[in-house]
């Protein structure tokens, strides 16, 4: 492979562009887990979470990633045969039901055409139907990286309430937590899905649950065999600030370094780039003549956007053009969305002036590819942006 120069473009929706400070945070000496210094890393560690999840609840991390959390929140909550209901969102919704399923849970699967959210008027209804309250809970994906689809997970939340209904609510933030505005304890999420290497900018290795004081108690009476997610030996260790088994003490430099990056900014700032990038990417998709996969304006992810090829036109066939050409991977699309459509990652670690160089290689790589298209989209952006 002949060398290329200048830095590879990782606008795929995560793993996510690993900052420089963060790099040399995890290049530190590794040290003793059972010693004072990591039970300091550890608590700052947990203690910075929770204002990402803004909770003040339990927050454990796994050294796994974004599926053992998954399966944690399942396993620590349910029991055998239990009935759950969960979106069929995209791709992730779709791997977390396969999941639950495998585990022996029964899944009402409601089916959407991959470009909404979660309906929250289903939610309600289906809730009211269930008088005997068999439904144990509901998982949703708040941000679905196979389609750039953002879930109204209050809404969710407000639809269950009124229902009546004491299922627990579960909400996957694994390309939002970090990039997308997310309240776990406010919006009344019982367990929340998180993990590492896309908002929280750091590499993959590290699987997150915040756990409300209900999820807790149900965990108590939960009867799926656990035994390296239970969450009771982590909370018991944690409030020490050690571990049942051996941490991923390395990548904990790297989460303390990403936490101060993030407060530094200041998350509300935080939430308002990623809007911003997002919005400019939207109107360089909209000048190109080409469509969004996300529908719904009030459903827009400000993590990422998926855009439709042209019929007859193979998204991987485009985005190969664009990766030998300009050294830029874009997200691939998954499951049924295969070959139709491309994502553009614009989460984590990520400026202006990286967005309009995508957005550029993007612009130029449709022309290559011999893609119909309108040219102006990098246009649009940039005026979008200094305008702001
Ligand atoms: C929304 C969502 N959920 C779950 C996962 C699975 O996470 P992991 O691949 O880290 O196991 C991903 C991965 O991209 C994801 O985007």
């Amino acid at each position: 492979m002949s060398s290329k120069s200048g830095r590879h473009f990782l606008q795929i929706p995560g793993p996510t562009n690993v900052p420089d400070r963060v790099l040399q945070a995890l290049s530190r000496p590794t040290i003793d887990h059972r010693g004072p210094e990591f039970a300091r890393l550890a608590r700052e560690g947990i203690e910075g979470l929770q204002q990402i999840f803004k909770t003040s609840g339990a927050v454990v991390i796994y050294p796994s990633s974004g599926t053992g959390a998954w399966e944690a929140a399942l396993v620590n909550t349910l029991s055998p045969g239990d009935k759950m209901l969960m979106f069929e969102t995209g791709h992730f919704a779709t791997l977390w039901r396969n999941m639950a399923v495998k585990l022996g849970l029964q899944v009402d699967f409601v089916p959407t055409n991959w470009r909404h959210g979660v309906e929250p008027d289903v939610v309600e209804a289906k809730l009211r139907e269930d008088r005997s309250h068999a439904i144990k809970a509901v998982a949703i994906v708040h941000n679905e990286t196979s389609t750039g689809v953002t879930s109204r997970v209050p809404e969710v939340r407000r639809r269950m309430d009124r229902a009546g209904h004491p299922a627990l609510l579960m909400a996957d933030t694994i390309s939002s937590l970090g990039s997308i505005d997310y309240r776990h304890d406010d919006w009344g999420v019982d367990v929340t899905v998180g993990c590492s290497q896309k908002g929280l900018m750091l590499p993959p290795g590290l699987g997150l649950n915040a756990i409300s004081e209900k999820a807790l108690a149900a965990s108590k009476s939960a009867r799926m065999p656990r035994s390296y997610w239970d969450w009771e030996p982590m909370i018991k260790d944690n409030t020490a600030g050690f571990f049942p088994y051996t941490p991923a003490t390395n990548l904990l430099y790297g989460l303390r370094e990403a936490l101060h990056m993030l407060f530094e900014e200041g998350l509300e700032n935080v939430f308002a780039r990623h809007t911003r990038h997002a919005e400019a990417t939207r109107r360089a998709v909209q000048a190109w003549g080409l469509e969004v996969v996300c529908l719904n304006p009030e459903e827009y992810s400000s993590s990422l956007t998926g855009v439709m090829m042209p019929e007859g036109h193979d998204a991987d066939a485009f985005r190969k053009v664009i990766l030998d050409r300009f050294d830029m991977s874009l997200g691939t699309g998954l499951g049924k969305l295969k070959g139709k459509i491309f994502r553009i990652g614009h989460l984590g670690d990520f400026n202006e002036l990286m967005l309009t160089g995508t957005l550029s290689g993007v612009e130029m790589g449709l022309a290559i590819a011999g893609v119909p298209f309108k040219t102006g989209g990098v246009a649009a952006a940039l005026e979008y942006l200094s305008s702001q």
